[in-house]
């Protein structure tokens, strides 16, 4: 079975725009086929973005993991003045993310990564809406594993659905770094996780 997050070089293309705002804000993203959530921003990420956004002003440096076409790093790049990176699998989506760079004027770069193995630097914050359908292993791989690529007092800020193992994933994480459940909306629970 064909993934969101799997390389096919054969896809067709069909661009299609999704636009966004938030207070003053105004976005537009290009999204295709054969990358997540194509056809709107996916409920989560949102809800992801805005609760960061609640509690976060300032300009910090920042890890989008798994970007898909760019849709939580651009935003928190552009409404809190912040140098973001971003990474996923899929090269398509990291092809709409460049696009997506320049169409919303961010400070952003991309980078082809699986999970951090691209990776050299630290950050403030890592934030991401993790492939659950790449399974169990590679979410706590990248969850688990943000702990080597934090500052100290780094944030680790992550959206995942109650029916997709929320819970348990808050309870192995736990061992890592201090979790706290930031918001819940329609299933979906948003955490923040620090370092001990
Ligand atoms: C749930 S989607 C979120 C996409 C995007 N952040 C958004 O909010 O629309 C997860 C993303 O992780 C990417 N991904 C899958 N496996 C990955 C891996 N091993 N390392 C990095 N990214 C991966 C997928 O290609 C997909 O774009």
């Amino acid at each position: 079975m064909e993934h969101y997050f799997t390389n096919n070089e054969n896809l067709k293309s069909e661009i299609r725009y999704i636009d966004y705002e938030y207070e003053n804000f105004h976005f537009k993203f290009l999204s295709d086929l054969g990358v997540f959530s194509k056809n709107k921003i996916d409920y989560g990420s949102k809800l992801l973005v805005e609760t960061y956004l609640k509690n976060n002003s300032e300009s910090k440096k920042i890890l989008d993991v798994g970007c898909g076409y760019g849709f939580i790093g651009i935003v928190l790049s552009k409404v809190t003045d912040s140098v973001v990176t971003m990474i996923d699998v899929n090269k398509r989506a990291l092809h709409l993310t460049d696009r997506n760079i320049s169409e919303n004027k961010v400070n952003a770069h991309t980078y082809l990564s699986d999970a951090y193995e691209s990776i050299k630097e630290k950050y403030d914050v890592i934030i991401t809406n993790p492939p659950i359908r790449a399974g169990k292993d590679k979410v706590l791989e990248i969850l688990m594993g943000s702990v080597n690529y934090l500052t100290d007092d780094g944030e680790l800020w992550y959206v995942i659905r109650k029916d997709q193992g929320a819970k348990s994933i808050e309870k192995v994480l736990n061992k890592e770094l201090k979790v706290d459940n930031i918001e819940k909306s329609k299933g979906f629970y948003i955490f923040r996780a620090k370092k001990y």
